[in-house]
């Protein structure tokens, strides 16, 4: 396949442009050159190329920041870095195919094309592989939707909807049980805080909602998530609200499904909430969750004692819990 391998070849140097181009058209392909950072930009935005083979060090904007404004335009094109100076080279820039250290051969030149090639295949399955567990998120949570609606007259929707998490996901049922009855008892130790503890109860039971509509092959990964599938996992907070949105009695719990991931200091998601413009309830319930989770066996990892997750509860205060929710939960704890 390297005939059909496109190429384009980033450098400013007459000379070693003519080179590569040479050893790149030996083996039957036609690279296309330009001589700086915008030019190139200017042809990625007219071609599609599979490899781009860039000069750090450019007059202009340097070869790294268009090895960035690659990684991130055209996350399909693989990068190969060509410098002379390695040690001018920013750690930062992780997702290059390969470095080319100049003076380099021809061997060197097409080994680094070689790994261009293998780069970009790999790239294409993740971005595939992303695009059908986003397709299967969107379709289950749609399919749990229309289950409600098809069941909703069998009784109290909440109890339907509870039934139809249970029937997908029995371990993450019983998961929101527990952390709803933790909740109950932190609000009751906050003493009257909260506004409505059936309102609070029912956001716990279905703050994983989402989970009944997340593929399989993320949410039972017996191994740790991908950066893609740890994205897909997080996008059960949305789902779970975005289904509860579409209920008659149960739409005011969206909003505290939606915050129930959320972190004290901002730095939680989907929407980057701090402190108090989280509601009380979710964070309440973060804060459940997470001490339930830990004492729980995953496939992946061995549940935490007690005393283990309380003082991984602890080290996460405040940046990720709210001391005041903690040190109720702390009581509630200490009295059983
Ligand atoms: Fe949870």
């Amino acid at each position: 396949m390297t005939a059909g391998t496109s190429v384009l070849i980033v450098d400013d140097e007459p000379s070693v442009r003519n080179l590569m181009v040479r050893w790149a058209e030996s083996l039957g392909m036609q690279p296309r050159t330009v001589e700086n950072a915008y030019e190139a930009v200017r042809a990625l935005q007219t071609g599609a190329y599979d490899v781009a083979v860039i000069d750090v060090m450019m007059p202009g904007r340097n070869g790294l920041w268009l090895a960035s404004a690659l990684r991130r335009d055209y996350p399909q094109t693989a990068v190969v870095l060509a410098t002379a100076h390695v040690e001018e080279l920013d750690p930062r820039i992780t997702a290059v195919a390969d470095l080319l250290v100049k003076p380099f051969k021809r061997e060197r030149f097409l080994l680094a094309l070689d790994r261009g090639r293998e780069w970009r295949r790999h790239a294409i399955e993740e971005i595939e592989w992303h695009q059908r567990l986003t397709d299967e998120l969107t379709r289950q949570t749609e399919a749990v939707i229309v289950e409600l609606e098809r069941n909703r007259a069998t009784g109290d929707e909440a109890d339907v909807l509870f039934e139809i998490l249970r029937s997908r996901v029995p371990d993450v049922a019983l998961h929101s049980e527990r952390v709803s009855r933790y909740a109950l008892a932190i609000a009751s130790a906050l003493g009257g805080t909260v506004r409505s503890l059936p309102r609070l109860e029912l956001a716990a039971r279905f703050h994983d909602l989402g989970k009944a509509a997340t593929p399989h092959a993320v949410l039972s990964k017996p191994s740790p998530l991908s950066a893609v599938e740890a994205g897909l996992m997080r996008a059960h907070v949305d789902s779970g609200a975005d289904i509860l949105e579409h209920t008659h009695s149960l739409a005011d719990l969206a909003p505290l499904v939606r915050a129930s991931h959320e972190w004290f200091n901002g730095r939680g998601y989907p929407r980057n909430l701090a402190g108090e413009r989280i509601p009380l309830e979710s964070r309440i319930i973060g804060v459940a969750d997470a001490y339930d989770a830990m004492t729980q066996d995953r496939g992946y990892r061995n549940r935490l004692s007690s005393a283990e997750a309380i003082s991984e509860v602890l080290r996460s205060v405040p940046a990720q819990f709210d001391p005041g929710v903690v040190g109720a939960f702390l009581s509630v704890l200490n009295r059983h």
